[in-house]
């Protein structure tokens, strides 16, 4: 067994939220970049697949969906819109190709098109690029350290010209932080020669696009800005999407995955974009996917809480427990959801009383400001309702879709 197996023996908090983006984007970005390609055809590209399942856990019969199968429902949910969703997974590890074969040739619907490709994605990304023609593309990129050399990335993936792309990097923080350790000494590089040479440093420059992160990583520790390696591996990335933007163009959108809430994000699923709608609505799917999260904890809550009552059983008994937990749950919902539109509502107030109209879909990050991915368009909805009903601003028109309007100040004539 490798170190890494373990991640498929039981499904993380993080893969929840992981999945959660997983079943909500890539429906999104098929249904609408499909709409003017030929056949409805998209490829969805899985660069780092997996197993396909996860192990069972103590009392399933079965492991959790892996993205591989993911992707596989999100081809037959959008094959309803006459969207053709082709799935190229890459796997290196032949174990895991042969178990994801296996998986797909039993799960996966017989109508639909999908390749594995077993090996590395460096050598195998031709192969799929080749496949996916002009087809718009969306790839996944989620290994478990290091991803595609970035010039790959940005030279391969990110240069197919006007047609359609999307990359979502699965961006591991920790490794950043752990790694970087190995400037200052502070972590032991196992792979550091005599000379001096270390491969795994030389690893993450690959990927990283060249040293200069190394330096990034030094000045953040050594400024002690919040002073934590968590925080230097955050301006790495930041400055990561900023070198990304510079050579290709592509814009990011990054969503933080911490394994339990309050803790120090390990994970940033990136989106990398061209499209001006791709992060209002990857916006949608994260806010959708941090509900999935927090359920995801009561439910281990609930089952530690559950546990306690077999060895210490109290009058109440489990019903009850199942009961107040499923009604907690929904009130905390509640004030979260009252609590992100009372955000809003504050933050259209305020940019409205400073420009006559704000457009929803190129201004929404000041829109939701302090609750992006964690509210979503229902929330803006309801903010908009409840001030067109103060008159601030003026009521929107239901019959089109939200993210194309302007909200417009209360008495502003618009010139045509
Ligand atoms: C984090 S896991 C993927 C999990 C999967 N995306 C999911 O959510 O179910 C990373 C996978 O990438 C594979 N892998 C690592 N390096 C690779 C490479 N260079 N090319 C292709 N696959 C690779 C590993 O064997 C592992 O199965």
């Amino acid at each position: 067994m490798t170190a890494h197996d373990d991640f498929f023996q039981k499904k993380q908090a993080a893969a929840v939220l992981k999945h959660g983006i997983l079943t909500r984007y890539p429906p999104v970005f098929a249904t609408m970049t499909g709409s003017t390609s030929t056949g409805g055809r998209v490829v969805y590209l899985d660069g780092y697949a997996g197993p396909g399942r996860y192990e069972p856990e103590p009392g399933e019969a079965i492991g959790a969906p892996g993205s591989p199968l993911l992707a596989v429902q999100n081809a037959s949910t959008v094959a309803k819109w006459s969207r053709d969703l082709h799935c190229i997974f890459i796997e290196r590890d032949a174990t895991y190709a042969n178990n994801l074969r296996q998986v797909l040739s039993m799960e996966a619907p017989a109508t639909l098109k999908y390749e594995v490709m077993q090996g590395d994605v460096e050598h195998r990304l031709d192969d799929a690029l080749s496949l996916t023609g002009d087809s718009p593309l969306l790839a996944f990129l989620d290994p478990f350290g290091t991803a595609l050399p970035y010039q790959q990335m940005v030279k391969r993936l990110m240069n197919r010209g006007d047609l359609k792309t999307e990359v979502l990097l699965n961006l591991n923080l920790e490794m950043v932080w752990r790694i970087g350790g190995f400037l200052s000494g502070e972590e032991t590089d196992d792979e550091r020669t005599t000379s001096g040479r270390s491969a795994t440093l030389e690893r993450v420059d690959n990927f990283l696009g060249g040293r200069w992160w190394r330096d990034s990583f030094r000045q953040a520790r050594a400024s002690g800005f919040r002073g934590s390696a968590a925080a230097a591996a955050r301006k790495v990335a930041s400055e990561f999407c900023q070198r990304v933007e510079k050579t290709t163009g592509f814009r990011s959108f990054a969503v933080p995955i911490s394994r339990r809430p309050g803790h120090t994000p390990l994970f940033l699923m990136i989106l990398f974009y061209r499209h001006p709608a791709a992060p209002y609505q990857f916006n949608d799917a994260a806010s959708g996917a941090n509900g999935d999260w927090r359920s995801h904890f009561r439910q281990v809550d609930l089952a530690e809480e559950l546990a306690k009552q077999q060895t210490q059983p109290d009058l109440f008994g489990s019903d009850f427990v199942v009961e107040v937990s499923e009604k907690d749950a929904r009130t905390v919902e509640q004030q979260l959801e009252t609590a992100w539109t009372d955000v809003v509502t504050a933050n259209i107030r305020q940019l409205i009383a400073r420009q006559p109209t704000v457009s929803v879909q190129s201004q929404f990050d000041q829109i939701y400001g302090t609750t992006l991915g964690l509210a979503r368009e229902k929330h803006l909805r309801r903010a908009w309702d409840r001030l067109a009903d103060e008159k601030v601003v003026q009521p929107r028109n239901k019959a089109e879709k939200l993210r194309k309007l302007t909200i417009i100040r209360a008495g502003h004539v618009v010139m045509l």
